[in-house]
C-alpha cells in the first residue's frame, strides 16, 4: 500500500490514528510510525502504522509496520521509538495483553486490566518487519508494585548516549504519582535499570511518551501528565515541557519548577522528537479529534516543529523545509481550501482576525483564540484558549488547513493549535497593518 500524499500534514489513512512512534531520519528518509486502529476510526487494539518522508512535506504511506503476534503484544503494540546502529533500524514499543477479554469488544481493556512489557524488533530496511520472528520481550511486565506498575508503564524513548544507550519508559509509581524509569544498555538488547525518577511538585497519576534530550543550553524533559488539568474540560491528559538538569552516568534528573505546555491550544498531545538531516531537534504531535470527519477518519499529526531553548524559554518553531513550502500569494483562501495556506501579520492591542469563523484576538499581551463558531457541538471540549502574557512582539505566522489552525506567535515562542470543523470561506478582520496569504507550490 505504498500510496503518495501530497500533503503537509499527515492523517489517518482512514480509521484511527494517534500517537507519532519511532520517528527517524534514517538512510536518507524520514520515518514516521504511529499508532494506529485500521478497522475503525476510534482507539482499539494497537498497531504501528507506517510513512515515509524525503523532506518533511509530502509523505507516503507504506501500510502496516507493527502488529500483534506475540503473547506479550496480543493486545496492542504501544507506542514506542526508534534508533539505527551500523544500519539497522530497531524499534522499541510497549507490548499489552489483557487479564480479561470483553467479548462484547475484544478491542478495548475493561477497567484497566492488563500488563504492559517492553519490546523490540529489527529491520534491515526500515521498510520489512518480520513481526513473528524478530520480536524480543526486554523488559517484562513489572511485578513489584513498589518499583512500577504492572499495567501503566509504557512508551520506551532509546536514545545514544556518551558511552551506551539510554531509555526512558513512562510510569507511576505506587502512591500514584507520575514516575520515569531509566535503563541502560551496552548493545540494545540487555537492559538494566539505572534509576527512577519522580518530581516533588504534582504532574498528574501517571506520565505518558517521555522524551529527554539535549540542546545547546542544556537538556529538555517533554512528558505527557495523565488527569493533569482537571477544570472539568476535555482533555485532562496535556503534554508539557521544561529545562531540566540531567546526569547521564547516574540518569539523575532535576526537574524544574516552571513547565510550558507545548502547545497552548491543549489539543497537541503525546509528540514525540528526533533529529533531522541538518541535526536539528525536531517535534512531531499528535492532534486529538473529538469526532472522524466525514465519518472516515480521525487523528491527524502537527507541522514539524523545531524545538529550541534560549534563556530558559523552549521555542517550537515551524519546520523551515515546511515553511517554505508557502510561497504562491494568494487573495482568499477558497483558492487554498485543499492545499492550506499560512498567513503572517501583526498584531496590535485590541486588535483581531477571524479566519473562517475561527477567532484569534490580542487583548492585555496575550493572544487569546475562540473556536465555538467550528467546533460543532463538542462542549465537553475547550473552545476559548490562551497564551501566558507576552512581553513584547505579536508576530502571527498562522497555518490554515481544513481541520486545523496552528499559530506560532514570535516564531515559536508559544503555538496554539486548534482541531477546528467547517471552517467557512471567508476572512475578518479588524487590523491596523495588513496581512498576506500565501498557500503552497503546486508539484
Ligand atoms: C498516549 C498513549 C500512550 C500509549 C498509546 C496507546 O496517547 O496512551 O501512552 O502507548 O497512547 O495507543
Amino acid at each position: 500500500m505504498n500510496k503518495k500524499v501530497n500533503q503537509i500534514h499527515l492523517k489517518a489513512p482512514g480509521n484511527w490514528i494517534n500517537d507519532p512512534n519511532g520517528f527517524i531520519y534514517y538512510k536518507g528518509m524520514y520515518h514516521l510510525f504511529y499508532q494506529y486502529f485500521p478497522y475503525a476510526p476510534q482507539w482499539g487494539t494497537m498497531h504501528w502504522g507506517h510513512a515515509v518522508s524525503k523532506d518533511l512535506t509530502n509523505w507516503e504511506h507504506c501500510g502496516i509496520a507493527l502488529f500483534p503476534t506475540k503473547y506479550e503484544d496480543q493486545n496492542g503494540c504501544f507506542s514506542g521509538s526508534a534508533v539505527e546502529k551500523n544500519g539497522k533500524l530497531y524499534l522499541y514499543y510497549t507490548g499489552v495483553h489483557y487479564d480479561k477479554i470483553n467479548p462484547e469488544n475484544i478491542h478495548k481493556c475493561p477497567k484497566n486490566q492488563f500488563e504492559s512489557a517492553q519490546l523490540m524488533i529489527d529491520s534491515e530496511d526500515g521498510f520489512s518487519f518480520d513481526n513473528f520472528n524478530r520480536k524480543k520481550v526486554i523488559i517484562p511486565a513489572f511485578t513489584d508494585k513498589k518499583t512500577a506498575d504492572r499495567t501503566h508503564t509504557r512508551d520506551p524513548k532509546v536514545w545514544r548516549g556518551k558511552d551506551a544507550w539510554y531509555m526512558v519508559l513512562g510510569s507511576k509509581t505506587e502512591d500514584n504519582k507520575g514516575q520515569l524509569l531509566f535503563y541502560r544498555s551496552k548493545d540494545l538488547i540487555k537492559w538494566e535499570m539505572v534509576n527512577r525518577v519522580s518530581s516533588k511538585a504534582e504532574f498528574g497519576w501517571m506520565w505518558e511518551c517521555p522524551d529527554l534530550f539535549e540542546t545547546e543550553s542544556g537538556s529538555i524533559l517533554v512528558f505527557s501528565p495523565m488527569g493533569f488539568l482537571k477544570d472539568g474540560k476535555r482533555e485532562e491528559n496535556q503534554t508539557i515541557c521544561m529545562p531540566v538538569e540531567f546526569e547521564e552516568e547516574t540518569c539523575r534528573l532535576e526537574f524544574s519548577n516552571h513547565f510550558q505546555f507545548v502547545d497552548y491550544g491543549l489539543d497537541l498531545y503525546a509528540p514525540q522528537t528526533t533529529l533531522d538531516e541538518a541535526g536539528r531537534r525536531i517535534l512531531i504531535g499528535w492532534m486529538r479529534m473529538p469526532a472522524a470527519v466525514d465519518g472516515k477518519w480521525n487523528g491527524m499529526f502537527c507541522i514539524p516543529r523545531v524545538v529550541e531553548q534560549k534563556n530558559g524559554h523552549i521555542y517550537f518553531r515551524v519546520h523551515p523545509n515546511v515553511d517554505q513550502m508557502y510561497r504562491r500569494p494568494i487573495v482568499s483562501w477558497t483558492e487554498a481550501e485543499e492545499a492550506g495556506c499560512k498567513l503572517s501579520l501583526d498584531l496590535k492591542e485590541g486588535e483581531m482576525l477571524n479566519i473562517g469563523g475561527y477567532k484569534i484576538v490580542r487583548k492585555e499581551n496575550r493572544i487569546y483564540t475562540d473556536r465555538t463558531n467550528v467546533f460543532e457541538k463538542y462542549t465537553d471540549y475547550r473552545v476559548k484558549l490562551e497564551t501566558p502574557e507576552i512581553k513584547e512582539g505579536y508576530h502571527l505566522d498562522i497555518y490554515v488547513e481544513k481541520n486545523l489552525i496552528e499559530i506560532f506567535i514570535n516564531n515559536g515562542e508559544y503555538v496554539i493549535s486548534n482541531i477546528v470543523y467547517n471552517l467557512n470561506k471567508e476572512i475578518h478582520a479588524k487590523l491596523s497593518g495588513s496581512f498576506q496569504i500565501y498557500t503552497v507550490d503546486k508539484k
